[in-house]
């Protein structure tokens, strides 16, 4: 069993990521001790929206140790750098000369962003070819993302079959994993709105990083509604419903069964129980990472990482390169 997946160091992770994406990776580790494990920070990703190149590098630095500090093993998961092993692009050069421009044009991802400006980057358009190729590289078999990644993965598992089907079998086509409860966190200001850690009200997101203070504040801030009833609905409650979920994913327990849990508290009971349980998870996150920021052993753990993705890379791309007839 192969298991790949990545972040965007757009930004410091955030609470959705954690539940949507590294708790699903953690979850993994434990269920399939015996897999390869892929997982890697996405900085190609991360330039398809204008990014400052020191602050890329410093999120880049930040999100391997936040990997680690949640608990992936680095005995167990190969972390890297995805601009370090040079095949991504390789494939996904290949990837763009397989997808067709209208399946691009229907990504959601792609039509939310674009409306912001007309100079928006090329590379954000073809960002699901390189997010395939990050994919089929591997040879994944299962990919745990939130759900805002559905559509990707299906065009992923899309081009994966074309390709097979016009240069005979080449690529696996991989599986999605989402968690039952919180593949998509929501805001906390605007609860229709994703979490995202690009928004720009920072009292919208809870960051892995934020000091508990703060926490407190921005759950105690957190929109609800006024009818003073605990119980889950994402139409008509999706602020309350949000913090539902946001316990329920944190303390391992179903939706009912949290909904029975504060039936009869008050918001202010609930809400401190929620950062209860965000503090609980956050603190022992914070203080393992200050231990490996400034590590070596986390360019140790990078340079293994590299080295390990690269050996299959590399085997692949040649793989495909003949495929396609690209060769003398
Ligand atoms: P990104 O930060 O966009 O690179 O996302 C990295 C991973 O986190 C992907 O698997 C996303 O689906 C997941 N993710 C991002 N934001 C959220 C959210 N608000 N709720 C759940 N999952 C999320
Ligand atoms: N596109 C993903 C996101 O924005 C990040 C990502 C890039 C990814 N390549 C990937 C996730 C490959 C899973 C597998 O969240």
């Amino acid at each position: 069993m192969r298991i790949v997946s990545g972040i965007k160091p757009s930004g410091q992770l955030t609470l959705g990521n954690y539940i949507g994406a590294i708790k699903q990776f953690l979850d993994l580790q434990e269920k399939f001790s015996n897999s390869s494990f892929f997982i890697f920070i996405a900085d190609l990703h991360a330039i398809t929206i204008p990014i400052n190149s020191h602050e890329l590098e410093k999120n880049i630095r930040e999100i391997a140790a936040t990997y680690i500090a949640c608990g992936l093993d680095p005995l167990k998961v190969n972390i890297f750098l995805q601009s370090e092993v040079k095949e991504h692009t390789q494939l996904s050069y290949i990837m763009e000369s397989t997808s067709h421009i209208g399946e691009l044009e229907r990504m959601i991802q792609y039509k939310d962003k674009k409306n912001y400006s007309e100079t928006i980057r090329t590379s954000l358009f073809t960002y699901p070819n390189l997010m395939a190729a990050d994919i089929l590289l591997y040879d994944a078999d299962i990919v745990p993302v939130g759900s805002d990644q559905s559509q990707h993965l299906e065009l992923t598992r899309t081009l994966a079959k074309r390709f097979n089907h016009n240069y005979g079998k080449t690529f696996k086509i991989p599986e999605g994993y989402k968690s039952k409860i919180g593949s998509k966190i929501m805001s906390l200001t605007d609860p229709i709105k994703k979490m995202a850690k690009t928004e720009k009200s920072s009292k919208s997101y809870i960051l892995l990083s934020d000091d508990l203070t703060s926490v407190k504040k921005k759950i105690y801030s957190a929109v609800t509604d006024n009818d003073n009833e605990i119980y889950f609905d994402e139409k008509k409650k999706p602020g309350l419903s949000n913090l539902l979920t946001i316990y329920a994913s944190l303390s391992n327990n179903s939706i009912k069964e949290t909904e029975k849990k504060f039936k009869n508290s008050s918001y202010k009971e609930f809400k401190d129980s929620v950062y209860k349980i965000i503090a609980e998870t956050l603190e022992p996150i914070q203080k393992k990472y200050k231990s490996l920021i400034n590590s070596k052993k986390l360019d140790e753990i990078l340079d293994k990482g590299k080295k390990e993705a690269s050996k299959i890379a590399e085997l692949k791309i040649l793989d495909v390169y003949n495929k396609v007839g690209l060769k003398r």
